[in-house]
């Protein structure tokens, strides 16, 4: 398609804890990000459904996106957040001084760092290779609401950044990136949905 339209899910129980990963609901805030989104969307779309939605099986994303005008809504595996393995439901904090030696390690290579039983940057990128071919097949706009890690990967895509930016891409939440593909690279704009 022409427009692809990128977001993270609205605000999760866990993005307020600080904890990674797992399948958490999201916030009262999450929830006004999930009608703002779909306000917004309405007006760009003028009443129209003719946009399609693809969101992860994780329920953050799917109650981000089903106040959505749309026919076309799909749950797709592969967009599912990187799988962090022993440190899924930790914070930050913790694997810091609970798992130093793994702290120290992702800090000094975050692209190629594969959490023990889970995933790294690279095993995402690869992950979300069919998902972008898939894309590039769409012929209607088309929304992606997924996760940090995810929204990263296909940005950078996009944008054609390096494999070495890709952990590093700056995707706020309640922010809507719209990308509009052009003969050379692609027009970006961000919407701050909520403040
Ligand atoms: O904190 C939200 C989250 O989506 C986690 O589930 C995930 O592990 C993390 O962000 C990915 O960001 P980073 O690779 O910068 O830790």
């Amino acid at each position: 398609p022409r427009t692809v339209y990128l977001s993270r899910h609205g605000e999760s129980e866990w993005n307020v804890t600080g904890q990674l990963g797992g399948d958490p609901v999201i916030t009262a805030r999450g929830e006004q990000y999930a009608k703002q989104l779909s306000v917004f969307l309405r007006r760009e779309f003028r009443g129209q459904s003719m946009l399609s939605v693809w969101c992860s099986q994780l329920r953050r994303t799917w109650l981000t996106v089903r106040h959505i005008a749309t026919d076309s809504c799909i749950c797709w595996r592969s967009l599912n957040e990187i799988n962090a393995g022993i440190c899924e439901g930790m914070t930050y904090e913790q694997i810091r001084t609970e798992l130093p030696s793994e702290w120290e390690q992702r800090k000094h290579d975050k692209l190629r760092y594969r959490y023990p039983g889970g995933e790294s940057y690279q095993d995402v990128i690869q992950r979300v290779e069919p998902i972008i071919l898939e894309i590039e097949r769409q012929t209607k706009p088309l929304l992606i609401v997924a996760h940090n890690a995810i929204i990263r990967s296909i940005y950078a895509f996009y944008k054609g950044l390096r494999q070495e930016e890709v952990p590093h891409v700056d995707i706020p939440l309640h922010t809507l990136i719209r990308l509009r593909t052009r003969p050379y690279g692609c027009d970006e704009q961000r919407f701050e949905l909520l403040k």
